[in-house]
């Protein structure tokens, strides 16, 4: 089965009745996966029912049997009909949703094997973003969706991301412009006797922890690579092609150290990017970025928003190596923090 399209890519509004949202409802009663945004990244959506769909949707990506698929709903039902509701859950349902949290749940019967991937929960979220909620609200069952990109590359925040990763191999994808929040929901896993934060996000350990005085955050125990709790853990994510040095500590000793390794490439003839968020060293690549802020909320959010927009841009322009300075690894950061860690080759981190 290796089907080409000729992908349309379409601007869409939030009305429900949108000429577009009825074409992409019938692609997916016909099995076939589309490309949507929501706040966090664009997802690759099929129903959670449908098992020819969601292998398409794994052939698609080239994704990993073993990681499961998050399941997106548009109201209370929809999940009670996927997972087994807790009043943990409901509580966390209420307060966070719809936004960029996704609960591990026990599953119940029903859903498309692979969604799940063999195991005996499930991920559900209902995304904070019109054009999600009213697609799925007209379909009228829970969609599946991975984030709209090529395994291994960055998550999609704009329509031509996923473009440039998916062109032929979707027929549509629904353009609602940049997302806005930019990194991946938080999963939070409420299937075992502890709660834990299996892949950090916008919603945070700290925000989280008020609710949840036990939560774990069984990411940072992972850093040194030990057995992966949530299959998706595992894999190197959110790469670009160029090199990705990271640099983390006090503030002379990350931009001395950074400007001599610029010194350094360039002296080698290699492209160079350098993305500024923490400190203003005065650096000076072929490509540069600057999101800092001297309010650290501020400078958080915009580094959230952007990351995975210049680890592309960089890849577009050719990069051999990206310079990156990472964030205070709290709130936000944290999430921030572990896609940065994963995407670096070489981390300088002095702590
Ligand atoms: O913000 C998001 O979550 C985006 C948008 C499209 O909603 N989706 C997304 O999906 O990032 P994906 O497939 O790229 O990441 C899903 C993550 C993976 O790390 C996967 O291992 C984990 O969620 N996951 C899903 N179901 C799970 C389960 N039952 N148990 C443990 N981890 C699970
Ligand atoms: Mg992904």
């Amino acid at each position: 089965m290796n089907e080409k399209f000729s992908t349309k890519i379409v601007k869409v509004n939030s009305t429900k009745n949108h000429q577009y949202i009825k074409a992409a409802v019938e692609f997916l009663k016909q099995g076939i996966p589309i490309a949507f945004p929501t706040e966090t990244v664009y997802g690759l959506g099929a129903s959670a029912f449908d098992q020819a769909a969601i292998e398409r949707i794994f052939k698609i990506k080239g994704r990993p049997q073993d990681n499961p698929l998050i399941v997106h709903v548009a109201n209370q039902e929809m999940v009670s009909i996927v997972a087994q509701i807790n009043p943990q859950a409901e509580k966390l349902m209420e307060v966070f949703w719809p936004g960029p949290l996704t609960l591990i749940l026990p599953k119940k019967e029903g859903l498309a094997p692979s969604v799940s991937a063999g195991l005996d929960s499930v991920g559900v979220r209902m995304p904070n973003h019109p054009i999600a909620l009213n697609l799925i609200e007209a379909f009228g069952q829970a969609l599946a969706a991975p984030s709209a990109n090529i395994s291994g590359k960055p998550s999609p925040t704009q329509a031509q991301h996923v473009w440039a990763d998916l062109q032929g191999k979707v027929p549509l994808i629904l353009d609602g412009g940049a997302t806005e929040q930019g990194v991946e929901s938080t999963v939070l896993d409420l299937s075992k006797d502890q709660p834990a934060i299996l892949r950090p996000g916008v919603i945070t350990f700290e925000m989280l922890s008020s609710y949840l005085p036990d939560l774990e955050e069984a990411e940072a125990r992972l850093r040194d690579e030990e057995a992966p709790l949530s299959p998706g853990m595992k894999y190197r994510h959110y790469a670009p092609q160029a090199q990705i040095n990271l640099y983390w500590g006090e503030e002379n000793q990350v931009c001395s150290l950074m400007a001599q390794h610029l010194d350094q490439a360039q002296a080698q003839d290699k492209k160079t990017a350098v993305i500024i968020t923490s400190f203003p060293c005065q650096l000076e690549g072929d490509l540069n970025f600057n999101v800092y802020s001297a309010n650290t909320d501020q400078m958080l959010a915009a580094t959230a928003k952007h990351l995975f927009e210049y680890f592309r841009l960089a890849d577009n322009l050719g990069i051999d190596l990206i310079l990156l300075q990472g964030v205070i690894e709290k709130d936000l950061g944290r999430a921030l923090m572990n896609r940065m860690r994963k995407a670096a080759k070489e981390r300088y981190i002095f702590e």
